[in-house]
């Protein structure tokens, strides 16, 4: 679903952000991208989308070869993508109805349906009560929560979220975590770039590990055994 090869990225002649990445996620994969700060997370989220292109090497997703797609395809292709920005990219002059209603908009969903998928992916959020309220009266953590209401609203093929859980308390972060495992069943293929070690660390997800622009580590998924019982599936 997602596919790099040997991908380099340099902003300037001085700083590599990417060095020679390769890596696939497959269709329906749940994988974390950790790092730290200034690692490259953002900037390969930034590449999968195609708001920003490789230096060298290629990316293909869902079957397209990013290098080779042409500006007036760029639109469809990124309908298939829910993505949530580190500065969530809200816009401030409409409620976060519109804010919804205008992305289902640019997604060809019917008008008449806008107001029951808002509500709907607001509850999911826990935010249904800030139906009219304007991104600058709401806190960090509300609006990240609106940013990834907006990411899930159409279940996107491929949904790939920018330390969505960063300005949210722990308790908070887990049921984010929830959330994007609920879209991850619902069938899309998720990348989830995050700082948080521990986040990781509990949901036993396959991650991905850049240092300084290179991948350096690729964690599989910790497969739970169900503990033996007696018996054949338990009966006894
Ligand atoms: N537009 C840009 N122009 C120049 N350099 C950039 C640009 N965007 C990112 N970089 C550089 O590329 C490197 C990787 O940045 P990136 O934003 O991908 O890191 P990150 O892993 O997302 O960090 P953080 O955890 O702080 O969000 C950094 O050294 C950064 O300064
Ligand atoms: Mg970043």
């Amino acid at each position: 679903m997602i596919h790099f090869y040997h991908v380099t990225k340099k902003f300037d002649l001085y700083s590599t952000a990417l060095q020679d990445v390769t890596f696939h996620v497959e269709k329906g994969e749940f994988v974390f991208l950790t790092g730290a700060s200034g690692a490259g997370k953002s900037t390969l989220l930034k590449l999968i989308l195609r708001q920003i292109r490789p230096t060298e090497g290629q990316i293909v997703v869902n079957g397209r070869n990013l290098n080779a797609m042409k500006r007036n395809h760029l639109p469809f292709f990124r309908r298939e993508i829910g993505m949530v920005f580190q500065d969530f990219k809200l816009i401030e002059r409409m409620t976060v109805f519109e804010n919804l209603s205008f992305i289902l908009t640019v997604l060809n969903v019917a008008p008449r349906e806008h107001k029951k998928k808002a509500y709907q992916v607001l509850r999911a959020v826990n935010l249904h009560h800030k139906l009219n309220a304007y991104p600058p009266q709401l806190s960090g953590g509300e609006q990240q929560r609106v940013a990834i209401a907006r990411a899930l609203i159409n279940d996107p093929l491929v949904l790939i979220a920018d330390e969505p859980t960063g300005n949210l308390d722990p308790d908070l972060a887990q049921e984010i975590m929830q959330i994007f495992g609920d879209a991850h069943l619902r069938g899309s293929t998720v990348l989830l770039a995050t700082h948080d070690r521990d986040l990781i660390q509990v949901s036993g997800r396959r991650t991905l590990v850049l240092d300084q622009g290179r991948l350096i580590e690729e964690k599989p998924a910790v497969v739970e055994r169900p503990a033996r019982t007696d018996g054949v599936f338990g009966l006894s």
